[in-house]
């Protein structure tokens, strides 16, 4: 990132924004940001330049008023979302007004994938809870939302042709509560919020493992075909769908294509961790019918690293939680690596010692931890890394408060950590400029742990 700063300021208040025809959702997100209306001719401009590449943008804010050029439309809305920031984090509450530091600006990313996972299978949560915290974390510049759509607790999205998915599956939750579960129009609604702010929403269908509620709502998937009932503890099950099982095959074909129907991103999340039930061989051949299945689909397949472990086809990606060899062997296999090694990106991981909740298994993630590693510490190399995508699986975290609390200041961190090259990057620096973050999710109503590692400004 290039940033020059000139002495002196510029009040936006009645300008009016301008853009070309293709970048006229992002003007009007702008307006409605800052409460300014669009015009054919106004004073803060937004166009395109595909010279300056996929997501970068240049932004100058003069006494004259505010140019954002991006490389593309994505390019345009994060030079808005960079200009939101320059303003009071108030404004952010429609209450700071419109002052801006005068600046020329020259970003782009680093990675291409800048991640955050919420898990609605452990503890559900609403389509308006996501939503929210997709608008806080595209001001970020995170441009995907994973959602880990089922497990052994639960089955979030309808798939119509095989009813008691839903019906059955998503009817609890950890510990026994009401969960629920998402409509194709639920579904279609997120999809369509996310896309307006240029983030992807990628779904995860979890298989073969952490197919409880699966099993619980079609026997015939598992080994035995005799009912399994949908779990209410947050301990993986030893749940898994059947190779063998006769319905398997077509379950699966069926309810890839219909997420794919459903999600018009370009990749479809399978899952396939922690399968221990099933023989090496089987979970190979589920693997590869899985990354067949979605290529059918027209669609890139992910799975989190254990899939490292089998002789796979390029295009694939490899979610790199835990095992570094199984990140490194998928990469060798031609795969792009997503990094979440759990140490630094697991959100359901306590902050430190004095926490009231969190898992520990994989230690502490303090904001220092999120914020000071780099995706090729173990030995990938740029080129072999799609980005960096933060985890909140939610087996402890029941509401929207403790959502709020686990992922940041944490995703900020990662956020930065996707976009900025490392070369750029200081945790003194980070800290010192984190601090305001507080000062803006305050504005948004966004809860936050304010951790003692930093100085937080004073509100
Ligand atoms: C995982 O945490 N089981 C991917």
């Amino acid at each position: 990132v290039l940033l020059e700063q000139q002495d002196g300021t510029v009040d936006l208040a009645g300008m009016r924004i301008s853009a070309p025809d293709e970048l006229g959702a992002e003007a009007s997100l702008l307006g409605a940001a800052l409460g300014l209306i669009t015009a054919a001719d106004g004073e803060i401009t937004l166009s395109l330049d595909d010279e300056l590449g996929p997501e970068a943008y240049a932004l100058d804010v003069t006494a004259q008023g505010v140019a954002i050029v991006g490389g593309d439309a994505a390019g345009a809305c994060w030079g808005a979302q960079t200009l939101r920031q320059l303003l009071p984090p108030a404004t952010l509450a429609g209450e700071g007004g419109l002052v801006a530091p005068l600046v020329h600006v020259e970003d782009a990313p680093r990675f291409g994938w800048r991640g955050y996972m919420v898990d609605v299978a452990r503890h559900f949560f609403t389509i308006e809870d996501l939503e929210r915290q997709v608008e806080v974390a595209a001001l970020h510049k995170v441009n995907r939302l994973h959602v880990h759509l089922t497990d052994d607790q639960g089955w979030r999205l309808e798939i119509p042709a095989w009813p008691r998915l839903t019906e059955v599956g998503g009817a609890s939750e950890v510990d026994g509560g009401e969960g629920g579960w998402y409509t194709t129009e639920d579904w279609a609604s997120l999809v369509a919020f996310a896309a307006a702010r240029h983030v992807v929403v990628v779904p995860e269908i979890d298989l073969p493992g952490h197919a409880g509620a699966a099993l619980a709502a079609y026997p015939e998937l598992g080994a035995s075909g005799e009912a399994v009932e949908l779990s209410t503890s947050a301990v993986q099950s030893d749940a898994a769908l059947s190779w063998e099982a006769e319905a398997t095959p077509g379950f699966v074909s069926d309810v890839l294509a219909e997420v794919a129907r459903q999600s018009p991103g370009a990749w479809l999340h399978v899952g396939a961790d922690e399968v221990d039930e099933i023989s090496e061989e089987d979970y190979a051949s589920f693997v590869q019918l899985l990354r067949d299945e979605v290529v059918a689909d027209g669609r890139t397949m992910v799975g989190w690293d254990e899939i490292g472990r089998v002789e796979l086809e390029a295009p694939f990606l490899a979610q790199h939680w835990r095992d570094p060899d199984r990140a490194l062997a998928a990469a060798e296999m031609g795969g792009t690596v997503i990094a979440s090694p759990a140490e630094h990106t697991y959100l359901d991981l306590v902050y430190d010692g004095d926490a009231d909740y969190g898992q520990v298994w994989a230690g502490a993630v303090n904001v220092e931890k999120a914020y000071a590693w780099d995706p090729t510490d173990e030995g990938l190399l740029e080129a072999e890394i799609a980005g960096v995508e933060g985890c909140l699986w939610t087996e402890y975290i029941d509401d929207v408060e403790k959502v709020d609390f686990m992922t940041w200041p944490r995703l900020a961190a990662l956020a930065e950590v996707g976009w900025t090259a490392a070369a750029d990057r200081e945790w003194a620096d980070f800290g010192e400029r984190v601090s305001w973050d507080g000062a803006r999710l305050e504005a948004l109503g966004i809860g936050y742990y304010r951790s003692p590692e930093l100085d937080w400004a004073e509100l």
